[in-house]
């Protein structure tokens, strides 16, 4: 193994640490072991079905060596599966088993296994320790870390379609720690790590208002051997994305709606995002239906470069900004134009449904320049749609 990156989580008390690195999942025992020594018996592995099977056996391996007996659950991870049925059927598994207070929850894959364990975690016998062991890019740089948990609610509308709300529902449970063993990236198709790709682009968009100003220079420095996923690069590019999140968790936690340069910059095109997320038909490839619906990352991209156009309206933002993200995003290979998008009347009303907004106002994240962002409590309808004009193909 190499030496793995340690990045601390400064919490207090709900402190952790992040381990990155190739092989890092090892590094589990001597946490299993110290829990063994407090008591814990079992472990309750919420398993991706798309993680190789060898991480799985090692780390049920190790958890035997480490005295807990294991009780694997598996998630085919969609946004569909991530539901209150799915929720259900995790928790009588985990009470089916004998699970104590003190045993650990160990969640095995990419953010949809994260959140819905962690929130198992968080709510089964009124919380027990969860272990993250991120494996796609995009959880190890954003989900696995700051214990956002939670699914997703499918409500009916009038019209007697229904409506799928992104984490809707969920708490804040910080875990106890996270691994990133950088291995588990070998296994990822193209699609899945350009999803990656687009939080730390995104975390590139905040950076300087953050304090971590040289992270957009660094990544287009290094973005040829990203893009090949070069092994000891992509270690690095997680370790300064796991840093520039881990800190402002640190400056705060829950998301404070007081707090203009904290959590919620991390929505950086989220909301705009999440309004095309759950379309299922819209598709990355104008030329490929076939690929539809968007993966997270995809919608993300396209959510970024439309708040960038819409910040232009609304505030004059130089072209500038959304210029560098549309070339970035290009050159990764994330989609910049979208066909089939509804009218902007019904992308306003799905975003307006965001829990990212507020309840009669849509917050949105703008773009003030290189590396900044601020949060817009109360955007116009003019503006929004300026932001989806420009990421419409027909
Ligand atoms: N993914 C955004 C956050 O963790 O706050």
């Amino acid at each position: 193994m190499n030496a793995a990156s340690r990045v601390h989580v400064e919490l207090g008390d709900r402190g952790y640490d992040i381990l990155i690195g190739s092989g890092a999942i090892s590094e589990i025992q001597s946490q299993l072991k110290s829990m063994h020594q407090s008591g814990a018996r079992r472990a309750f592995i919420v398993i991706d079905t798309g993680v190789p099977a060898r991480f799985v056996d090692q780390l049920t391996k190790i958890a035997n060596d480490a005295g807990l007996q294991v009780s694997p659950a598996s998630i085919t991870p969609t946004e569909h599966i991530k539901s209150i049925e799915t929720y259900q059927r995790l928790l009588e598994q985990i009470a089916s088993t004998g699970h104590s207070r003190v045993d650990p929850i160990i969640a095995l894959g990419g953010g949809i296994v994260g959140d819905l364990a962690g929130f198992v975690a968080a709510s089964y016998r009124r919380g027990v320790p969860v272990i993250q062991c991120p494996t796609t890019l995009l959880s190890m740089v954003d989900a696995s870390v700051g214990g956002k948990t939670g699914f997703n609610l499918q409500i009916p509308n009038d019209d007697g379609s229904t409506s799928l709300l992104k984490n809707l529902v969920g708490g804040f449970w910080q875990p106890s720690l996270v691994i990133a063993d950088i291995d588990a990236l070998h296994s990822l198709d193209a699609r899945q790590r350009r999803s990656g790709l687009a939080e730390c682009i995104k975390h590139g968009f905040i950076s300087t208002g953050v304090g971590h100003g040289h992270l957009l220079d660094w990544m287009i420095e290094h973005l040829d051997a990203i893009a090949a996923f070069d092994p000891p690069t992509i270690q690095e590019l997680v370790q300064r994305n796991v840093s520039l999140k881990a800190s402002v968790v640190a400056l705060d936690e829950r998301e404070d709606t007081s707090i203009s340069g904290g959590r919620m910059l991390l929505n950086f095109g989220h909301t705009f995002g999440h309004a095309i997320e759950t379309i299922a038909h819209l598709t990355p490839d104008l030329t490929d239906p076939s690929l539809a619906p968007l993966h997270h990352g995809e919608a993300v991209a396209l959510g970024m470069l439309a708040a960038c156009r819409a910040a232009e309206h609304a505030s004059g933002l130089e072209t500038s900004t959304g210029d560098e993200l549309y070339s970035l995003l290009n050159r990764v290979g994330l989609p910049t134009r979208i066909a089939g998008l509804p009218s902007n009347e019904e992308l306003i009303e799905r975003m307006s449904h965001d829990k990212k907004s507020t309840a009669d106002s849509i917050r949105v994240i703008y773009p003030i320049g290189r590396g900044r962002c601020s949060v817009v409590d109360d955007a116009k309808a003019e503006s929004i749609s300026a932001g989806f004009d420009a990421i419409r193909s027909e």
